[in-house]
């Protein structure tokens, strides 16, 4: 079976008959992107790339930031809009198709799904995240896993485990409960792993209880190798290793990226010491080997880039997704489905220019990306009267451009006012947390100029996390979008004119205001010691339980059908009821 450990294989190379510097060496990278070959032994390198919605194929020295060129690929959804379509199915497609492309690309092991659990709004990294809720994670993270791995290509779901803030990321340590750690923040890793077997798993940067994850013995030695039978590869996070004879000792096999050989001579000197044994390294290296084995088979089916027709193929996959997350969050008086031939004045920087996927290491080269202003104008069945930019994206006041958007309303007298805004590039990024929980002010005062046009306002709102909608009672409906991948504008057109019924469900909580998260007082902590105070009263377990209001409750999405829910039951099975479409328009529910 393609990329299965062939144990019994002639050319499985065995760690113990290997020399100690030989093993030691194995256990880091031989460059960013690579780890060690040992040619005379026949251990050729593989090759890591991100990520989670996107291959990120660098070739020469590279970089782990997100900064550095890549080669052209497809950009789906974000993970955190993914997981609106509550469909592990998409995922799965998603993964087989991120894997073949990783194939061509020439990568052996893609670095992802993030399965962090969603602890509050201001993650910088929620976008790249599935959900607050961790069996949902789980699920669509092994959907997401066994589709990659279909085609002979690794997944690394990362990062093991409890990395919920991106400030201070690599000193920070979160102090958490073992009952909240297995509960809450584990259980989406355990799911993937024992429903999907990845190849390989990513320790995060963080210490959880004072000890660093990439060489913790509770999480690797006792709870992932020991409780769950993980038989994969521990990777750290790059530049996450400190210790490298410790995480040897625990069964953290790879450290990434090139620390140069530095490292492998404290290994030896670590076995010489007595503070690992040759045991145990033989057991981590011997985990790089078998992985080494599992992506043998795995090279470049073309010459290294990605075929025409294949692009084409994969931008309809990346459209198709897109179109299964949608959430319709308002609809009133039946604003949307847009009626046959409305005319519309389209607003804002971001239908022209698309936002569609975060900032930092999942940062995708794409080769084409449709915006929302061309998509719409492409429709014959719709008129598109006029544009304006409406707003500066980097939040600074424009008086005039605001000016601008009310005269094109005012002179083109349109049906409706489609307005698309959300969160810029800076605000969502790797590394960066955000500062509070709202759009950008200027977006804000220019939605309001544009209610009091009188228009019917229908809005397009892009991010990839819960943001705070006070607005919501002005306008006439909203459509999340999320961040929707280099098709998204198109999926977004779908679901505008009613092609497609949106189906879409949050997967976490939107609070009225991020002063109603249960630990906005402590989030990010400056400090090296983050404490979960909350334990697992997290999104919906917090606000259900304290009776606190919300403004869209996890699970919530509209439809242009309606529902019904009739003869519930509920046993030791599980919980079985029927759903009945009430109207006369055909859709899907979750
Ligand atoms: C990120 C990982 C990523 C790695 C390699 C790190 O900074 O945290 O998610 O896979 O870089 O780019």
């Amino acid at each position: 079976m393609q990329g299965s450990l062939h144990r019994e294989g002639i050319n499985m190379v065995k760690a113990e008959d290997l020399t100690l510097i030989e093993k030691a060496s194995l256990l880091s990278g031989q460059s960013e992107w690579e780890s060690r070959e040992l040619k005379h032994r026949n251990v050729p390198a593989f090759v890591m790339s991100d990520g989670p919605n996107g291959v990120r194929r660098q070739t020469g020295s590279g970089d782990h930031l997100g900064l550095g060129e890549s080669k052209p690929a497809t950009c789906f959804p974000t993970a955190g809009t993914v997981a609106n379509s509550w469909d592990p199915q998409e995922a799965r497609v998603m993964g087989e198709a991120l894997g073949a492309e990783a194939r061509d690309l020439g990568v052996q092991v893609l670095l992802g799904p993030g399965i962090n659990m969603k602890r509050n709004p201001l993650c910088g990294r929620n976008f790249e995240y599935y959900s607050e809720d961790p069996q949902l994670a789980g699920r669509l993270a092994a959907g997401l896993i066994e589709g990659i791995q279909s085609q002979g290509v690794g997944a690394c779901p990362k990062h093991f485990a409890v990395n919920s803030q991106e400030l201070r990321r690599q000193a920070s340590n979160s102090i958490v409960d073992e009952r909240t750690l297995r509960e809450y923040y584990l259980t989406a890793f355990e799911i993937a792993v024992k429903e999907a077997k990845p190849w390989t798993i990513m320790s995060s940067y963080n210490m959880v209880n004072g000890v660093y994850a990439h060489e913790n013995e509770h999480l690797i030695t006792e709870i992932l190798k020991g409780e769950w039978g993980f038989d994969g590869l521990v990777i750290s996070d790059w530049g996450g290793s400190n210790d490298i004879v410790e995480s040897a000792r625990v069964g953290a096999g790879l450290e990434m990226p090139a620390a140069g050989l530095a490292s492998a001579r404290q290994v030896v000197q670590g076995v010489k010491d007595g503070r690992v044994t040759e045991a145990e390294l033989n057991a981590s290296a011997q985990d790089v080997l078998n992985t080494v084995e599992r992506t043998r088979n795995t090279h470049p089916t073309g010459d290294g880039f990605l075929a025409e027709d294949d692009k084409i193929r994969n931008h309809e996959i990346a459209r198709r997704i897109a179109r299964k997350t949608a959430v319709l969050l308002r609809n009133e008086k039946n604003a949307l489905p847009l009626k046959k031939n409305a005319k519309l004045v389209v607003v804002g920087d971001m239908a022209a220019t698309a936002r569609y996927q975060g900032s930092g290491s999942s940062k995708v080269n794409a080769y084409r990306v449709d915006n929302l202003l061309d998509s719409l104008k492409a429709r014959e069945d719709l008129q598109v009267v006029g544009y304006a930019q409406g707003y500066d994206r980097q939040g600074a006041e424009r008086a005039d451009l605001v000016k601008e958007a009310v005269n094109t309303v005012n002179t083109t007298n349109p049906d409706v006012v489609v307005a698309c805004i959300g969160l810029d590039e800076r605000s969502e990024s790797e590394g960066l947390d955000r500062s509070h929980m709202r759009i950008p002010q200027a977006q804000l005062d220019m939605l309001a100029e544009l209610v009091d046009t009188g228009k019917q306002i229908v809005v397009v709102l892009v991010a990839g996390s819960a943001v705070e909608v006070d607005f919501a009672d002005d306008v006439d409906a909203i459509l999340y979008v999320g961040l929707s991948g280099q098709a998204g504008a198109l999926a977004t057109v779908d679901v505008l004119t009613g092609d497609v019924n949106p189906s879409g469900h949050l997967a976490e909580t939107w609070p009225v205001r991020y002063e109603d998260v249960p630990n906005s007082g402590n989030f990010p902590v400056e400090e090296r010691d983050s404490v979960y105070r909350e334990g697992s009263f997290v999104g919906y377990r917090y606000y259900s339980t304290r009776n606190i209001p919300v403004r869209y409750p996890f699970g919530y999405g509209l439809s242009y059908s309606t529902f019904e829910y009739s003869a519930l039951s509920v046993d030791d099975e599980g919980v079985t009821f029927t759903v009945t479409n009430t109207s006369d328009v055909p859709g899907a529910d979750v």
